[in-house]
């Protein structure tokens, strides 16, 4: 069923004292205007966290800032989360970029498939900031989801059925696509490529292919926000189904989620720092935009185990 989830998610903004948030889409999203994160004070900060919870994704433009900045940005909001991918840039282990050169062609790009960041870790990372340096000329948006209004337009009945079910969150998928499609070298999915002649994987890939059982229904621990912890990337299985019990309701849910109505898309240009909160939307980058170097920095704010 396709949904127009009229009342039932209230995207507009609040009268805030600090800052102004603008939303930029009925389901979720909203830029936060009049702030400098390099001279935010503690009312500032408050408002923006505020505007994060309530609008799942918020950005900020035109902030001209350095790795040092974003961490101290990040820290904030809490410690650094586990990376699943990379190492970080020399001197800011926590500062992961994601780049890709105009003349790399791939099926696949970071995150080009419906996600929510590193959910086979048992404690996945709560906030995710990325800063935009390079952009394309078009192509390179990211899409979110806004996972509780997804949860909220669910029948009573389909609640209750979801309500004591364990999903299964895997990087399996990732690393048997990457292995067979990408071309080895230097970036995040270029070293798992490399790993395809191995006769077994790395023991740290390999712990986050046995990935880790979350509840499918989780609940937002400030917030208090009910949402549907599930994508297309990871979600593999559910504890105690059958493999195809488990698709066919996996498929419905992601199908469900990713809906226009549940939406927003984020067109980015240099100095945009967007945050989303990992717990109540998912996210989608677009591989759009060969022959365009498009270069991102990504810092994580670590979370705590789905409940
Ligand atoms: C990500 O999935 O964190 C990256 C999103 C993007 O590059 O737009």
């Amino acid at each position: 069923m396709i949904s127009h989830p009229t009342g039932k998610f209230d995207n507009t903004a609040k009268d805030y004292t600090y800052i102004k948030a603008v939303p930029l889409a009925a389901a979720m999203g909203a830029e936060i205007l009049g702030v400098d994160i390099t001279g935010l004070t503690d009312d500032q900060f408050a408002e923006i966290r505020h505007a994060l919870f309530r609008h799942k994704m918020v950005y900020l433009r035109d902030q001209k800032i350095g790795h040092a900045d974003q961490e101290a940005f990040s820290l904030r909001f809490g410690l650094f989360a586990e990376d699943a991918y990379t190492e970080g840039v020399d001197g800011h282990a926590n500062v992961q970029p994601v780049i890709k050169e105009a003349d790399h062609r791939a099926p696949a790009i970071f995150g080009s498939g419906w996600h929510t960041d590193s959910p086979f870790l048992r404690t996945p990372p709560a906030i995710s900031l990325l800063y935009g340096i390079e952009i394309p000329p078009f192509g390179g948006d990211t899409i979110f989801s806004n996972t509780v209004l997804a949860y909220e337009t669910l029948s009573d009945t389909m609640k209750s059925l979801l309500a004591p079910l364990r999903v299964h969150m895997s990087m399996a998928e990732v690393v048997a696509n990457t292995q067979r499609t990408v071309t080895p070298d230097d970036t995040p999915l270029g070293r798992i490529a490399a790993t395809r002649d191995h006769t077994r994987l790395p023991d740290d890939l390999q712990r986050k292919v046995d990935g880790a059982y979350h509840p499918l229904v989780r609940t937002h621990p400030l917030s208090g926000e009910r949402s549907l912890y599930c994508d297309h990337t990871y979600a593999c299985g559910i504890e105690g189904m059958e493999a195809n019990e488990a698709r066919a309701i996996l498929d419905f849910l992601v199908s469900h989620m990713t809906q226009p109505a549940f939406t927003c898309r984020l067109r980015w240009a240099p100095g945009t720092l967007a945050l989303w909160d990992n717990r109540i939307c998912i996210h989608q980058a677009f591989n759009d935009y060969d022959g365009y170097r498009r270069v991102m920095y990504r810092t994580t704010v670590a979370g705590e185990a789905p409940a």
